[in-house]
């Protein structure tokens, strides 16, 4: 969306008679007559917040209107596929050997196109807030096998081994089983893309103490002492690879909508939305993702999920 052109903030005449200097450049309403009146500033910072509350509803309508053109397209895509469909399984006519892969590379190209479609309708559904999560008591460790199950095939197409090792017991915890396969599916999608063919794939889940203190842990004080620091209070989910790795300097950026590690992603396929959705949907169990990773050693990708959500954090979207 880079294309898109930033609307300007409409700058206020100061009471020296200059425009507002809204870069932090220089202090606003700061002139040779000293520190602006408190009323400027709050004057100021009133229109700050509705030209941001202006941006954000405009992003907002352009995000919908996407998703709409991106939604009329489903149908159509929909039709072409059947029909290649058909004319491939030749009930239709026989067909010759060229005629086939044509229409092989056009259902690869299809699907290529439906796989962004989907991606693009989830990206925007969280981002206009219409998705909730539908957290229910369930095991993560069988959430996890029918992942692994799903995406096996796949893995042993490419020559790229997937171990599930979902060992530890994990008692029952309240999450949105689709929502965290999609997660999984994402980081598994990634791993496959990038490790070259030889090479390992490990999913794993274990208990884990998380140490919210430093952030945003919003239970009492007496309450935070009580907590024994060895007490799992979260599941850490890990998909580990042998692949590329991924540059420290692109750690926090690849959770970022649209964002491709330049040069390195160009050779395959993708929308640079599948983390970016992960990390939404993550958050939206109050829960956080992060990747470690160093050129050459592979990438593990985990992500924390609590046991029981912060009380004041709510269950729907971040
Ligand atoms: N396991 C991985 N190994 C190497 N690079 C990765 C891995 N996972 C993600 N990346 C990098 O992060 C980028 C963003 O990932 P993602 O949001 O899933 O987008 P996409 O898969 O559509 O490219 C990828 O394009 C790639 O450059
Ligand atoms: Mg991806």
């Amino acid at each position: 969306m880079s294309d898109t052109p930033e609307p300007e903030p409409s700058p206020k005449p100061q009471p020296s008679g200059e425009s507002a200097d809204l870069t932090g450049t220089t202090a606003p309403g700061r002139g040779a007559a000293g520190p602006a009146p408190a009323a400027d500033l709050q004057h100021l910072y009133q229109e700050l917040a509705q030209t941001n509350v202006r941006l954000e509803e405009e992003a907002q309508r352009r995000t919908i209107a996407l998703a709409t053109a991106a939604h009329r397209l489903k149908t159509p895509l929909a039709i072409i596929s059947g029909y290649i469909e058909l004319l491939l399984s030749q009930k239709a006519g026989t067909l010759v050997e060229r005629q086939i892969e044509i229409l092989e590379d056009t259902q690869e190209n299809c699907a290529r196109l439906q796989r962004f479609i989907q991606d693009f309708l989830t990206y925007s559904a969280l981002e206009t807030g219409s998705v909730a999560i539908q957290a229910e008591l369930g095991d993560l460790n069988a959430c996890l096998a029918e992942v692994y199950e799903l995406w096996l095939p796949r893995f042993q197409k490419k020559g790229v081994a997937l171990y599930l090792t979902a060992g530890t017991r994990l008692d029952p915890f309240k999450f949105d089983s689709f929502k965290i396969e999609e997660v999984v599916s994402n980081l598994l999608d990634n791993s496959l893309k990038f490790t070259p063919g030889g090479g390992s794939v490990w999913l794993s889940a274990e208990r884990h103490f998380w140490d919210r203190r430093g952030g945003h842990d919003i239970r009492a004080p007496i309450e935070r002492r009580k907590l024994n620091s060895s007490t799992p209070n979260s599941v850490k989910v890990t998909v580990a690879d042998t692949g590329p790795g991924i540059e420290p300097e692109f750690h926090q950026e690849i959770f970022q909508d649209f964002f491709r590690i330049p040069g390195a992603s160009e050779s395959s396929e993708g929308t640079g939305l599948g983390l970016a959705i992960a990390r939404r949907l993550v958050q939206a169990h109050s829960g956080k993702i992060w990747v470690e990773s160093e050129p050459g050693s592979g990438s593990r990708v985990s992500f924390l999920l609590p046991l029981e959500p912060p009380a004041r954090e709510s269950t729907g979207t971040s």
